[in-house]
């Protein structure tokens, strides 16, 4: 029998090399290196005997029949046939590190290689979704693979502009995609049994409990801002101080605004993650400033808050330097719970092979926000060194994955036994 958690680690290595940028690790939505991991994951499904589609928004999804339907060449669930689906994103955020989300569509292929290599059919099919992109770095909108396969994708995000000006409906089609079938990427809720999300914790807490697993209990809401601070670029020689309409010095006092905002209030977190400011000459002062702005909280009506708060503050700090500003909303996912019937069949599950387990919120968004618009969605969290995420120094013990594997393995005996 195959050491299937150090297959896992195995593949993380190599998924980790194929990336966007030299030196880093940086795969984003229908970009070349995404086209070269869906290829690599694609023939790692096929090994655990999946048949493997790739659909029209470009995730790359593997289809294990359940025990009634004969091996048929039907590379999707049949009409009477119920489905589980597990996977994660394949794409990451800018200089990433490895494990987020990989870490999710290996151990679900790697449970799937189990049942496979033991001739076990369940009575209910299993899709591994690879999804083409959760972290929302190249078009600011997120969860794009999750929403198409839950039908509830925003076709006007086809006309989004990435930094080159490429429109997202151009970028699928050159993909190999096809953003006029979007539609028909979209599961049958009705076959659903649910959505079971590996990833890594990408927070301290297993760490500091000596755990290597916990479930998580609910995933906060967040809201994604684009704001821009219009001023007047002009001659940083000779143009006086207090003549001038700087929009960096106003973007930064607003910058600290946002860090005052989210301090201020418990379980509230806001990001200013990217800033440009325009012309971007060392000798010419910002004409024009554009930042994001991320707000996270477990409550919605709190982020909504705050988001209001903020908003009011960029205009009142543009009025008082006689500038203007723009805050415009980009992306808003609310915050959900996890299914509890999934939840405690896990719970007694890792109970039992850990000892004991812990419920725990997560403060990052996941594809099984997406999910839960269909069908009922849970989530197993795993101990990544230091909490240190979005980050090339993020990693995972291979004795953590082989757990995650264990819990997954028996969730997965267990569903077919309640299914029988
Ligand atoms: O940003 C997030 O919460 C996730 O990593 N996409
Ligand atoms: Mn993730
Ligand atoms: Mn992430």
């Amino acid at each position: 029998m195959h050491d299937l958690a150090k297959i896992v680690m195995v593949r993380i290595e190599a998924l980790g090399k194929i990336s966007d940028e030299e030196g880093k690790l940086t795969r984003t939505f229908c970009s070349s290196a995404m086209r070269r991991g869906n290829n690599l994951v694609a023939s790692w499904m096929r090994e655990a005997g999946m048949d493997v589609r790739k659909d029209a928004i470009g995730n790359v999804i593997g289809y294990y029949p359940a025990k009634e339907s004969p091996k048929s060449k039907v590379q999707s669930p049949k009409s009477s046939e119920r489905m589980l689906l597990l996977g994660s994103h394949l794409d990451t955020v800018r200089d990433a590190g490895k494990f987020d989300g990989p870490l999710g569509v290996l151990v679900a292929i790697a449970c799937v290689q189990h049942l496979h290599d033991t001739g076990t059919r369940l009575p209910f099919a299993i899709e591994v979704a690879g999804f083409a992109d959760e972290e929302g770095v190249r078009y600011q909108s997120t969860y794009l693979g999750s929403r198409a396969l839950a039908g509830i994708f925003n076709l006007k995000d086809l006309n989004r502009l990435d930094a080159n000006g490429i429109a997202m409906a151009e970028a699928i089609r050159s993909f190999g995609g096809n953003p006029d079938a979007l539609s028909a990427a979209k599961l049958d809720r009705k076959k659903l049994l649910g959505y079971v999300e590996v990833h890594i914790e990408q927070g301290p807490i297993l760490e500091e409990r000596n755990l290597s697993v916990a479930i998580v209990s609910a995933i906060s809401g967040q809201a994604r801002y684009e704001c821009s601070f219009f001023g007047r670029a002009g001659h940083a020689g000779t143009v006086p101080m207090k003549m001038r309409s700087d929009a960096l010095c106003a973007a930064a006092e607003f910058v600290l605004a946002v860090e005052h905002c989210a301090k201020s209030r418990p379980g509230l977190v806001a990001t200013v993650g990217r800033i440009e400011a325009l012309p971007g000459a060392s000798n010419v002062i910002p004409g024009k400033v554009t930042l994001t702005l991320d707000v996270r909280h477990a409550e919605d009506s709190v982020r909504n808050r705050a988001g209001v708060r903020l908003k009011q503050q960029a205009m009142q700090i543009a009025k008082r330097r006689k500038i203007q500003a723009r805050v415009e909303m980009r992306h808003e996912a609310k915050s959900i719970m996890c299914d509890r019937r999934f939840s405690r069949m896990l719970d007694d599950i890792v109970k039992r092979h850990q000892g004991k387990s812990l419920l725990l919120p997560s403060g990052a968004g996941h594809d099984a926000v997406a999910m839960a618009a269909i069908t009922p969605v849970a989530m197993l969290f795993v101990r990544c060194k230091g909490g240190v995420s979005h980050h090339p120094d993020e990693s995972v013990s291979v004795k953590d994955v082989r757990m995650a594997i264990v819990v997954m393995n028996d969730f997965l005996r267990e569903l077919g036994r309640k299914h029988q």
